[in-house]
């Protein structure tokens, strides 16, 4: 059988790991997908300069309309990232027929629901396994090999940036800009390193996997978001001091009121498999009714690792061009109107425990004040941290609590009372706490 031809969008870091893993596996790829995989035309910005891969046979451009336009491709790969030109071009390409694959996570959380409803429309498959967590078959293994399962909650390091820059500062005590300028050189930030460091990156990918965990439609904008840079090296040194780990992680769990969605620094024991995940790797921990906990691990950025997954999807899409539309694994693994509205609830809804921070006068009663206003507030304590004053005649200390799980709507006010007692230095420091058992 002749080739399947392909369309490229983006020769950078991904687009030229894909052309590169293309390449050096066809004889295995063409085993599994019974055809081979032919990159044939590709568009970038900038002709001039150098790649990774080797581009003879491929026919360039800089005009990535010129390629989903092509009516010899049968399959658009887009990687060229963003959401304005990006969302077109896939719309402009499914609107051609052809199937999509693409990496873009920002595209598929902010724009999924539109563009699975264009593509069942015409028929053709979008494929996104390489949008969360780079090379992990993470997307695979929850909307086909978890199938059986009621999902009841899943929590992941997504964005290999920000677990990097983490591990840095706990395991060399480095500065917060020298360890993103490093992880920008080496390719895994995003173009604007804020996506990772704020959260943003993470959220676009909890979206997703919350959609094919719950069967939701995408609800980026509904996503709680905070970022890693008020994370200092004493936060990191407590936590470590009571059996703890601080992971940027992204959570979605289901209750009886709705879909949790959360993106937030977090304090796990230090024990958890998923506490030791460190630098630029990713990990998804799942759980399923009938399977119970499963833990995904792997690189999540890189040219080559993120390649894999698009590679992947290529043989997917391949294999089932001839697959009546109907009968091909539905986008959000849910049938398209099998889709719940659950609804997202809002962080005052959320139930977890904390970690907090606070520089308190050292004198009488003050620990007294906060002990009773957390008691007031039903809230109990798990463990407390309190350090020596400073030396240089300050009479502040900090104070470190632990808590049990309450509501965060009692925790705010809990935290504004704290901050109004008039013996604080400065706002109360407040991070989640998981320990991921249940
Ligand atoms: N900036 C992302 C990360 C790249 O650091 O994980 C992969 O999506």
């Amino acid at each position: 059988m002749n080739p399947v031809k392909v369309g490229l969008l983006g020769l950078g870091t991904v687009g030229g790991g894909t052309v590169k893993v293309l390449s050096r596996n066809a004889q295995e790829i063409m085993r599994r997908a019974g055809r081979g995989i032919e990159v044939v035309h590709a568009s970038a910005r900038d002709l001039s300069k150098p790649r990774i891969c080797d581009t003879s046979g491929i026919t360039l451009t800089q005009d990535p309309f010129e390629v989903v336009n092509n009516p010899e491709l049968q399959v658009i790969v887009e990687l060229i990232g963003g959401t304005d030109q990006a969302r077109e071009l896939v719309l402009r390409a499914i609107a051609n027929g052809k199937h999509v694959v693409t990496a873009n996570k920002a595209l598929i959380a902010r724009y999924g629901n539109e563009i699975f409803a264009a593509a069942r429309d015409k028929g053709v498959m979008v494929a996104f396994e390489a949008a969360v967590a780079g090379g992990i078959p993470i997307i695979k293994a929850i909307r086909e090999g978890l199938a059986g399962n009621r999902i009841e909650w899943l929590a992941g390091i997504i964005n290999g940036t920000g677990n990097f820059i983490l591990t840095e500062m706990r395991d060399k005590g480095r500065d917060f800009a020298d360890v993103l300028a490093e992880a920008q050189r080496l390719g895994y930030a995003e173009a604007d390193p804020t996506f990772d460091v704020e959260g943003i990156d993470a959220a676009h990918k909890l979206t997703i996997l919350a959609s094919i965990a719950f069967g939701i439609p995408l609800q980026f904008d509904k996503a709680y978001t905070e970022g890693i840079s008020r994370i200092t090296r004493q936060d990191v040194g407590y936590a470590e001091e009571l059996g703890y780990r601080i992971k940027h992680l992204g959570i979605a769990r289901r209750t009886e009121e709705g879909i949790e969605l959360r993106v937030h620094p977090t304090l796990i024991p230090h024990r958890r498999l998923i506490a030791n995940v460190d630098g630029v790797m990713n990990a998804v921990l799942v759980k399923g009714d009938a399977v119970g906990p499963t833990l995904f691990y792997g690189a999540g950025a890189g040219a080559e690792p993120t390649a894999s997954a698009v590679v992947a999807d290529l043989v997917d899409v391949v294999r089932t061009l001839t697959a009546d539309p109907e009968n091909r694994v539905p986008h959000l693994a849910f049938q398209p109107d099998a889709l719940s509205d659950l609804p997202i609830l809002p962080m005052e809804k959320v139930e977890t425990a904390y970690y907090l921070r606070m520089q308190a006068q050292d004198r009488p009663g003050v620990l007294a004040d906060v002990t009773r206003i957390l008691a007031d507030q039903g809230i109990s304590i798990e463990a407390m941290l309190q350090k020596a004053p400073a030396n240089g005649g300050d009479d502040t200390v900090p104070v470190v609590i632990l808590t049990h799980r309450i509501r965060e709507r009692q925790m705010n006010e809990a935290i504004r009372r704290i901050e109004a007692l008039g013996t604080m230095a400065g706002p109360v420091m407040r991070m989640r706490l998981e320990h991921l058992t249940r």
